[in-house]
């Protein structure tokens, strides 16, 4: 595997340490999170071009979300700011000229005026929403087409502004978007799909629903935290052997194509899907990909900030992960997932979640252990957010695996989480 990452690189001799612990402290073991992988610096031009190709590129899927869902006349007719806020739509405030900040500030821009909605998309300020916007003859804006961007699920905002508006945070997953509901206002779905639509709820969405027909949506990960992992996806899906650009980019290919509706062809046999979104014209993902894919391998995982657990607590809570409660059997390794150990994946059985049934439906039909970094942004946790916090977590490894974690133990695991 590790020359496969050697391959990918970028003709760099030069390596990078994902971890900043030093190699063997407790002698022969080694603790989870600790040791190196020795990794290609990524190139900064590829980084950069990928950057805006994650926030702001459509890959041609104008055609699915004006032409076929039709969603410009339901967001020209309906979506006033307060209600795309509500589900979940993010504001970027440096896209905000003066004049607009102060307007909202005191009032004299409209938060229930679906004009103003507009107004944003003009300025190209609704994260992971592109718009064309024109002017009617009698002044009022109007949404000629819309498509959407990777940052729409992947990205939030840190509301330094407001609530809903501030600066982006790449990578991070957009919890409170709605996608599906979103989708479910679509004039051009029958009721039974816009029922399926509208149940998945704030931060989850179904990438297979409109391949397989089956309906059991997951949370939308983190984008962030990825580079060295040799597979992608819950299910580890995504490997050099199925994208030559790489894990990611298999994903990346996927979703482009099929759910968000960007020009361009993927094929799985494993999955038996095979679609062709490019029409007579030409194939606007591919040459995207390998940029893409560098942008969100240069996305680290945000450090816990500081106060937000208890060191003391913590530092007991790493030897129950990596001694008495197991966790390191699985979550090994410098990035806490044994995935890097050869790409390794587990059985259906080896996930503690509530839903057992999604990986039936994948390529592999297994599990990757989920890398742990940073997970204290992105509650809740497993892929159908059955676990609301960290605690509850730990409680259910605790109960299925029989651990008998005493309550201090289950606290001191849970704060060592924490400030992973
Ligand atoms: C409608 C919401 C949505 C959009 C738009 C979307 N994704 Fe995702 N993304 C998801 C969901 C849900 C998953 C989880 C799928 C799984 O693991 O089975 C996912 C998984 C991923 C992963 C896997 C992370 C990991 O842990 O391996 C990456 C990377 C990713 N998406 C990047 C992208 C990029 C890049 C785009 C744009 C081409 C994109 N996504 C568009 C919802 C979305
Ligand atoms: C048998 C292997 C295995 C063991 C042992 C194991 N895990 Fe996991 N872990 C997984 C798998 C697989 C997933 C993904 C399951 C899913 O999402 O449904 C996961 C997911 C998680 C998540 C969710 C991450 C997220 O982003 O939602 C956390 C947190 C976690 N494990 C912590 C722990 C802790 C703490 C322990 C020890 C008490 C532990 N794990 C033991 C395999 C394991």
């Amino acid at each position: 595997m590790r020359t496969r990452w050697i391959l990918f690189g970028i003709a760099s001799l030069i390596t990078l340490s994902l971890s900043n612990c030093k190699k063997g402290d407790t002698g022969t073991h080694q603790d989870a999170g600790e040791g190196e992988l020795n990794l290609p610096v990524l190139d900064a031009a590829l980084v950069n071009q990928g950057k805006n190709i994650f926030r702001y590129e459509t890959f041609g899927d104008e055609t699915t979300w004006t032409d076929v869902l039709q969603m410009n006349q339901v967001i020209q007719t309906a979506v006033d700011p307060t209600t795309a806020l509500n589900v979940g739509l993010k504001v970027d405030a440096s896209a905000l000229p003066a004049a607009v900040v102060t307007g909202i500030q005191n009032g004299s821009i409209s938060l229930t005026d679906p004009q103003t909605t507009l107004a944003l998309l003009q300025l190209n300020a609704v994260v992971g929403v592109k718009g064309q916007v024109s002017t009617a003859s009698d002044g009022t804006l109007q949404l000629d087409r819309v498509g959407i961007t990777c940052a729409l699920c992947h990205s939030t905002v840190d509301n330094s502004f407001a609530a809903g508006i501030g600066n982006r945070l790449d990578g991070y997953p957009n919890r409170d978007l709605d996608p599906g509901f979103i989708i479910s206002l679509s004039p051009a779905l029958t009721p039974a799909q816009k029922a399926v639509y509208s149940s998945w709820g704030k931060g989850m969405y179904d990438p297979r629903y409109n391949q397989d027909g089956l309906n059991n949506p997951v949370v939308i990960p983190p984008a962030f935290g990825l580079y060295g992992l040799p597979k992608a996806i819950f299910t580890g899906d995504g490997d050099f052997e199925h994208e030559p650009v790489g894990p990611v980019a298999y994903w990346n290919r996927y979703v482009s194509v099929t759910q968000m509706g960007g020009h361009g062809k993927f094929s799985d046999s494993r999955l038996g899907v095979n679609v062709d979104n490019m029409g007579s014209g030409a194939d606007l993902v591919t040459d995207k990909l390998p940029a893409l894919q560098a942008y969100q391998f240069s996305l680290a995982a945000p450090q816990a900030p500081t106060g937000s657990f208890d060191a003391v607590a913590a530092a007991r809570g790493k030897v129950l992960f990596n001694n008495k409660a197991q966790c390191a059997t699985c979550h090994s390794g410098p990035m806490f997932t044994d995935v890097t150990d050869g790409g390794r994946l587990h059985n259906q059985d080896a996930s503690v979640a509530t839903d057992k049934d999604y990986v039936d439906r994948s390529a592999t039909k297994k599990w990757r252990v989920t890398p742990l970094r940073g997970i204290w942004q992105h509650p809740p946790y497993l892929h159908d957010g059955s676990a609301e916090t960290l605690t509850a977590v730990v409680d259910k490894y605790n109960s299925t695996n029989g651990l008998g974690l005493t309550n201090q133990e289950k606290a001191d695991l849970t704060e060592y989480l924490k400030s992973l």
